[in-house]
């Protein structure tokens, strides 16, 4: 299977910003002779950047991202964004429940498993973002709000064997810090929410529909070791803003 990597440009980049990094990083890694085929790349940037960022990609193998979106396909819902209207523009990958949302937005496990649920009806690929905050973990409670929160997501739901699923472990406390947390543990912990998806939906449909990956502070330094069985990718903040940067971290896994 092919590393995936997701880069989520948060609230950083307006449209001719991010088209313009589109650009530079299709350049670049043509440059440095990076065949783009080797991985599933993911660019997420704002909502209002995704057209400009679709044209970009026209004819290339990366894939477009959105990193939020609402539950509902239509309707009187002023300010909200619906998965088909991203469907329109080419996305085929759904951040959902990113800390930053649940933190700053009042995302409820509830409100995720309804976007999730949205997201896989329309065939296009959410990326559920899972982690524990440093309290819960000072706690001793990582373990639990993990398979607390994988399975208020997906508990539940009809999963198909076509389904595409991404399950992200992003320790908040890790995230921004510059500090990833060690492979071990990445890996330990993905091996718990891989056991509770197989709870969930069994073995084989989890083999074949679902992909763990781990974000929090990933670099060209350390995505190594995150690319690695269990974990099959990353999703990536910072080190995803400057094409340079993001290209060389590329790079390291090929
Ligand atoms: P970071 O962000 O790589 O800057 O830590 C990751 C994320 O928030 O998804």
């Amino acid at each position: 299977m092919k590393p995936l990597i997701v880069a989520n440009w948060k609230m950083h980049f307006a449209p001719a910003k991010a088209k313009e990094v589109v650009l530079e990083i299709l350049k670049l890694s043509e440059r440095e002779k990076i065949d783009l085929q080797k991985v599933e790349i993911v660019l997420a940037p704002s909502f209002t950047a995704l057209n400009e960022v679709a044209q970009a990609l026209k004819d290339t193998t990366v894939k477009l991202g959105a990193q939020n979106c609402f539950w509902e396909e239509k309707g009187a819902f002023t300010g909200e964004i619906s998965p088909s209207e991203l469907q329109e523009i080419g996305v085929k990958y759904v951040i959902v429940g990113h800390s930053e949302r649940r933190e700053n937005l009042g995302e409820t496990d509830e409100m995720i498993h309804k976007k999730i649920k949205t997201v896989l009806n329309l065939e296009l690929a959410p990326i559920l973002c899972v982690g524990e905050t440093f309290e819960e973990r000072q706690k001793g409670i990582k373990d639990y709000r993990l398979m607390a929160q994988a399975t208020q997501a997906f508990e539940g739901l009809q999963i198909k064997p076509q389904d595409k699923i991404v399950i992200a472990y992003e320790p908040v406390w890790v995230i921004g810090s510059g500090q990833a947390v060690a492979k071990e543990e990445a890996q330990y912990t993905i091996e718990v929410l891989k056991q509770r998806m197989i709870d969930l939906f069994g073995v084989s449909l989890v083999k074949e529909t679902t992909t763990f990956i781990y974000g929090g502070s990933v670099d060209e330094s350390n995505i190594r070791d995150f690319v690695a069985f269990p974990s099959s990718g990353v999703l990536v903040g910072g080190a995803s803003l400057k094409a340079e940067r993001f290209v060389k971290l590329i790079k390291k896994i090929l």
